[in-house]
């Protein structure tokens, strides 16, 4: 699976999984518009890319705002050419029972992962269109079909398969796959110090692999999805999950 010369957008970079996808595409031979919010932590994951030989810009955006969007693949633009690939990827998560949620808590989490997907989405159709080649990879998660305490993270993963269905349907036509991967349990950083001990064991109970997912399992399956390998694939949600389908 190359990508070779092809330019990827990744959203949320800085983070676990999309530092995971960064060197992965950049190993297969992508140049990568590392994104986040946090400009720190995209310049620690273009350090890592380049140690390993890799084509990657740090780019500091919050994927919720519009003019800050056209402005980052302007910029891909006018440092590469175009866009090939983009993965959206940036997330977050504030969970609480539905009596406790706050209308904050409900736009955050939204706003992020599904309107984040729709407006870098709007912003690289137009060139992939033009040049009738583009993939778009949308990160989803297996809480997608219902998890407690998480009703707006549900809903935001939900309408991000929703995204990708609707999408990919709009898109075929003009040579642009949309699919989405949706990761089970992974073993990130961050999913080890939140959760505690006895729940991460019930989670891996629950997985038929009775182990958690590693990074580079996230990364090979947005690879995949975002090289030319899987061609005749768009519209489709790949849970990478050991086998779990639900929480
Ligand atoms: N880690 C898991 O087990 C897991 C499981 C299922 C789904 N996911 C999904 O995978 C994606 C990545 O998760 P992660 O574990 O790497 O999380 P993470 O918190 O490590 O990384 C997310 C990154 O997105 C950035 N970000 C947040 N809001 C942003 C915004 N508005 N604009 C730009 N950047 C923004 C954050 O600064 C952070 O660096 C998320 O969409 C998450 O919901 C993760």
């Amino acid at each position: 699976m190359r990508v070779d010369g092809k330019v990827a957008v990744i959203t949320g970079a800085g983070g676990d999984l999309g530092r995971g996808m960064a060197l992965c595409l950049a190993g297969a031979g992508a140049r990568v518009l590392v994104n986040d919010r946090l400009s720190a932590r995209a310049e620690e994951t273009v350090g890592l890319v380049r140690k390993q030989g890799g084509e990657a810009l740090a780019h500091e955006a919050d994927v919720t705002r519009t003019d800050e969007v056209r402005g980052m693949m302007a910029r891909a633009v006018a440092e590469w050419g175009t866009v090939d690939i983009l993965v959206n990827n940036a997330g977050d998560f504030r969970d609480a029972l539905i009596q406790n949620m706050t209308d904050e808590d409900w736009d955050f989490v939204v706003d992020v992962s599904l309107k984040g997907s729709f407006i870098c989405s709007r912003a690289v159709v137009p060139l992939m269109m033009e040049r009738r080649y583009g993939k778009i990879v949308n990160i989803s998660s297996l809480a997608y079909k219902g998890n407690i305490g998480q009703a707006n993270y549900t809903s935001a993963k939900a309408g991000v398969v929703g995204l990708t269905l609707a999408l990919g349907l709009e898109l075929a036509r003009h040579g642009v796959n949309v699919n989405c991967v949706a990761p089970g349990l992974i073993e990130t950083p961050k999913t080890v110090t939140r959760l505690r001990a006895d729940a991460r064991e019930r989670l891996v109970r629950l997985t038929p692999m009775r182990r958690m997912g590693e990074i580079a399992d996230i990364a090979q399956a947005v690879l995949f999805l975002s090289s030319d390998v899987s061609k005749y694939i768009t519209r489709q949600v790949l849970h990478v999950s050991g086998g779990m389908e639900g929480f």
